[in-house]
């Protein structure tokens, strides 16, 4: 649905990363693994990464998709991100979440949980929709979303209600300068984003002091 360009948006944000061998990383709500799968050879065999997922199911597809990968050095943890109650305090270098805090409830709760368990000097990465900062290409976005992205989804899968849902939740997902400012409450500093693809997707980043 995104023609492919998604794994352009997943790349840059790797790039911001700044992961280095032997660090250990989380990716909530990891899904079914293309960052995990990235982080795992990049933090090496001293290094460690946990994919995490509230949907057991989702995980099971992930664990089975890294391991066949050859990826020995992660573990798979169910886990809800406003909680991240299997994790201890101060334990990760690198947290991510891509396209899976737009369907967290609580997401207040969620920062705090992933300020919680980064490591001083730690570093978050959040990519997500957005809000496009372009008015023309904003009003072809919302066509394409809500009207597109249905019948695409109604044609393919039969199935229109999810990708409505899927447009709602990007549109009630917040700007770019309130996640911003969620972020810095939750405790992060030196918070930025970067907008991709003329804001239809941002990655936002913060650091534990
Ligand atoms: C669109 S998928 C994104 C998967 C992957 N991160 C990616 O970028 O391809 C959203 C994921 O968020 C997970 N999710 C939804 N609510 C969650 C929560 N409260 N805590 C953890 N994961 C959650 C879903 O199970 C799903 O796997």
């Amino acid at each position: 649905m995104s023609f492919g360009i998604h794994r352009l948006w997943k790349r840059y944000a790797i790039s911001l990363s700044g992961v280095r061998a032997g660090q250990h990383v989380l990716d909530i709500a990891g899904g079914t693994g293309d960052l995990a799968k990235v982080f795992s050879r990049e933090v090496g065999r001293n290094g460690h990464v946990v994919l995490s997922d509230i949907n057991a199911a989702m995980l099971e597809v992930g664990r089975e998709r890294l391991i066949n990968a050859g990826c020995n050095n992660v573990d798979f943890v169910l886990a809800n991100a406003e909680t991240l109650a299997p994790f201890d305090d101060n334990s990760f270098d690198l947290i991510t979440i891509s396209f899976g805090l737009r369907n967290v409830t609580d997401q207040d709760a969620a920062l705090k949980s992933m300020y919680r368990v980064l490591k001083p000097g730690g570093r978050l990465l959040i990519l997500e929709f957005s809000k496009p900062v372009f008015e023309p290409l904003s009003k072809a976005y919302d066509l394409y979303s809500f009207t597109a992205l249905p019948l695409m989804g109604k044609l393919i899968v039969n199935d229109s209600e999810s990708y409505q849902y899927l447009a709602e939740s990007i549109r009630m997902h917040p700007d770019q300068q309130t996640l911003k400012q969620m972020m810095q409450q939750a405790g992060f500093e030196n918070c930025d984003y970067h907008n991709l693809t003329a804001g239809i997707v941002a990655v936002h980043r913060g650091f534990k002091a």
